[in-house]
């Protein structure tokens, strides 16, 4: 696994990534770590890095160029996150740590300072990731604390593989309480049944403790598990995955698009179950749309017109995903013998983001404009209904 940090600071990672475990594991080549200061990328005699906001106030912003540029000197290993520490993102957790672990070659740790960074950088990050909802003065600690959870799930970092399974968070439950030698501090003394030495009471105590912490400690840890946070309810994991792949891929070709149709719905909160992946593309990029996704394409570019649509589309098939494609400007309705424009205005998307994944998304008022032109009355009642 490799890990990225960039940092106005590299100095703050020595000693953390020299001590412990994580300074062993690095030995061992479990993972490699390499720093990135963006003020090397500053362009100007300076070097300057921050500058004052837009609309002033107080506080200094980091400048998106010298960013950038750092991140675009990066290699790009094929299961890649970009990630922005932020009081405003997903909190950190254990579940966090696992899905990382698991389906990234490549982390890129993006640590903010000041008042943090220009929003646009947010266009080159894949998910923002808070520690707590606190403010602290630098990136470097969750970068640290992230990396620190994620290595730590590698295998050969820990010793034993099973001292992974028994901490806190493994299950919803906080860890039973450990004691070691003497038998009696300061009066207090070791509960017997852990000297007694029959192992089915040790592991029935240890258990009954776990649940007991749980309860008075952290209720909330205690309710019937969530389905992954990973993938949304209304398309299965592998299917999420290429939808990902694909915004992913138009973002990193600066590609300009919206998502509509159904993901949109769904990230307004409806359940349409997806059937295929629909996408607007500035009809200024659609060109190059077609020489990045090439290799995917069903056909060539080409006019789609049936009995409700004239659209310029692009049609890929993403490993079994179906993915439409259209260029903005020329998206048509068609309604009896009227051509009437869809209006798919891509300077009205929102960057939102849905189960981890940033990404441009169609305006619900948009989207219900869409609809409309397309007569669709069953779309437009569930929309309306979320609208309230
Ligand atoms: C002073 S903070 C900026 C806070 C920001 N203006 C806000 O109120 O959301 C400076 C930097 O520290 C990091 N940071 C501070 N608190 C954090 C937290 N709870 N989780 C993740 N990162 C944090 C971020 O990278 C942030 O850009």
């Amino acid at each position: 696994m490799r890990f990225d940090l960039v940092t106005l600071f590299p100095d703050f990672f020595e000693s953390p990534l020299r001590s412990g475990l994580v300074g062993k594991a690095l030995q061992k080549q479990i993972a490699e770590v390499f720093v990135t200061n963006p003020r090397d990328f500053a362009t100007d005699k300076h070097r300057k890095v921050d500058d004052e906001p837009y609309g002033g106030g107080v506080g200094m912003v980091m400048k998106p160029e010298p960013i950038a540029a750092a991140l675009d000197s990066l290699p790009q290993l094929p299961r890649r996150e970009v990630i922005y520490f932020t009081p405003q993102g997903q909190p950190m957790t254990q579940s966090l740590f696992k899905a990382l672990s698991a389906n990234c070659d490549q982390l890129v740790l993006l640590c903010g300072h000041y008042e943090g960074v220009d929003e646009r950088v947010m266009s080159l990050v894949d998910r923002e990731v808070s520690l707590g909802d606190f403010v602290l003065t630098c990136g470097e600690i969750p970068a640290l604390t992230l990396l620190n959870g994620v290595l730590r799930l590698q295998p050969g970092t820990v010793g034993k593989e099973e001292s992974l399974k028994a901490e806190s968070f493994e299950e919803p439950l906080l860890d039973y309480p450990h004691y070691t030698r003497p038998p009696e501090f300061r009066g207090l003394t070791v509960p017997a049944v852990l000297m007694s030495g029959n192992h089915g009471a040790i592991e029935q105590w240890r258990r009954e403790e776990q649940i007991l912490r749980t309860r008075e400690r952290r209720p909330d840890l205690d309710r019937p598990p969530a389905p992954p946070p990973t993938h949304p309810p209304c398309m299965g994991p592998d299917q999420w995955t290429q939808v990902q792949w694909v915004i992913q891929r138009l973002e990193t070709h600066q590609i300009h698009y919206q998502v509509t149709g159904g993901l949109a719905g769904n990230l307004y909160g409806s359940a349409w179950p997806l059937h295929d992946l629909d996408v607007d593309v500035a009809i200024a990029d659609f060109d190059r749309a077609y020489a990045c996704f090439q290799d995917w394409a069903i056909a060539p570019p080409d006019r789609y017109i049936d009995a409700e649509f004239d659209l310029l589309l692009l049609r890929l098939d993403v490993n079994g995903l179906l993915v439409d494609l259209c260029a903005d400007e020329a998206a048509y309705a068609i309604r009896g013998q009227k051509r009437l424009p869809l209006n798919t205005d891509l300077k009205t998307a929102h960057r939102t983001r849905y189960f981890g994944q940033s990404l441009w998304v169609q305006s619900l008022h948009h989207l219900i404009a869409y609809k409309e032109r397309l007569g669709r009355s069953a779309d437009l009642a569930e929309l309306r209904q979320l609208l309230r």
